[in-house]
């Protein structure tokens, strides 16, 4: 599938701008498994680099602007890729321009590109298009520069962090830049988000991962979004202040928040909290029944999270709540929930690697009778992270 991105990204270089490309700047998308919501409290996640991408073809410009163009947009941007400015919020362009925005800020000469974008990871569907776009296009820079060897990739996943807040103006946590960066082929990776410590973790060979989208888009999605992330931070400051030292919310144990959170936080707060502190525990066992092979306590564990994210995170909507319910009723399902941010978006369903074919189907076939919207399951194997590969 790759492939085709690959020449569908060449060839588009090559139709706007004449010439071949130099390089292409390759990012997977990511679905996170579980540890929904608690990368920025400071908790751990369980993402997978997904073998869906997102290809930047590129080479150095010759003028001094830098000029980009996609396969899925009409428009060519245009944009002084040294003291950028955001297109406003949603707008695709501000994923490529934030990351040479930051790189130019920490004193980085960043020289201008031309680039063409090509994708085959759906956008808005929960899997990180938008990560893999800025991972992508920051390593393209990076490489025009002559630097790429210079960063690391978790350097680099922390620039597109802050292009991210800077130039679309979502203050995501770390966990999908870094899987996007990171990721290791053939594995998941456990990601402490304090001090970005990553153990990879193997998905026993019985287990398939299927994403689904909902078909419902995400709408204002970043506003609700960073409101999500201000509840938490004032939850954990409060909570800081009644137990006398500073805690970042996902180290709050269930007793502490048993013993001071009703007093302490405001009804909002006690959920998201309650929500944090939860997840943050299902994780750890969700790890653990991944090292074991007990997929059904792996999979009641997901179930658990998407009811803790409908409830009381309150990021699900009507659509994917029955999607979860329709993919959990199927025989061969050992739990399901949603992936991502939420307010729409997709699921992630995890089933016997021997039935994903009938799984499927009949996914499609309930989640059409209860909503009439039709998707498609789609299989995504843990894939490597974010490379450019030089063409000439
Ligand atoms: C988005 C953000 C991530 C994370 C998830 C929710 O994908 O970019 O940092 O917070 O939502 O887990």
């Amino acid at each position: 599938m790759t492939g085709d991105i690959r020449s569908l990204a060449t060839g588009l270089f090559r139709e706007r701008f004449g010439r071949a490309p130099r390089a292409l700047a390759v990012a997977p998308g990511r679905v996170n498994l579980i540890g929904e919501h608690t990368d920025y409290s400071g908790g751990h996640v369980l993402p997978m680099a997904v073998d869906r991408h997102v290809v930047v073809a590129f080479d150095a410009a010759g003028g001094q602007a830098s000029r980009f163009c996609s396969a899925d947009f009409p428009e060519m941007a245009e944009f002084d890729q040294r003291a950028p400015s955001s297109c406003g919020a949603g707008h695709w362009t501000n994923y490529v321009m934030g990351p040479a925005g930051v790189f130019s800020s920490q004193g980085r000469d960043i020289p201008a590109i031309d680039a063409a974008v090509a994708a085959d990871l759906p956008k808005g569907a929960g899997l990180s298009s938008s990560a893999a776009l800025e991972v992508a296009s920051g390593l393209a820079f990076l490489s025009t520069a002559g630097c790429a060897g210079e960063v690391s990739p978790r350097s680099l996943a922390l620039a597109c962090q802050e292009a991210e807040h800077r130039y679309a103006g979502v203050k995501c946590g770390i966990m999908d830049q870094l899987s996007v960066a990171c990721a290791e082929d053939g594995k998941a990776m456990y990601i402490d988000c304090h001090n970005l410590f990553v153990k990879t973790v193997e998905l026993p060979a019985a287990m398939a991962v299927l994403v689904v989208d909902s078909g419902v888009p995400r709408k204002l999605a970043e506003a609700a979004y960073n409101q999500r992330r201000e509840d938490c931070e004032s939850a954990a400051r409060k909570l800081s202040k009644e137990l006398g030292r500073r805690v970042r919310l996902a180290e709050v144990t269930h007793d502490e928040l048993n013993e001071f959170g009703r007093s302490a936080l405001d009804k909002t707060e006690l959920r998201r909290a309650r929500h944090v502190v939860g997840e943050e525990l299902r994780s750890s066992r969700a790890v653990d029944c991944l090292r074991r092979g007990d997929l059904e306590a792996f999979g009641e564990l997901a179930r658990e999270s998407h009811r803790s994210l409908a409830e009381d995170f309150e990021v699900s909507c009507p659509e994917l709540d029955k999607l979860v319910a329709a993919a959990c009723r199927i025989e061969g399902v050992f739990g399901a929930r949603l992936t991502g941010a939420g307010f729409g978006g997709a699921a992630v369903v995890f089933c016997r690697a021997d039935g994903v074919g009938p799984i499927s189907a009949e996914l499609t076939a309930a989640y059409r009778a209860r909503t009439g919207i039709e998707t498609r399951p789609v299989l995504v194997r843990p894939s490597a992270g974010a490379r450019v590969e030089q063409l000439r």
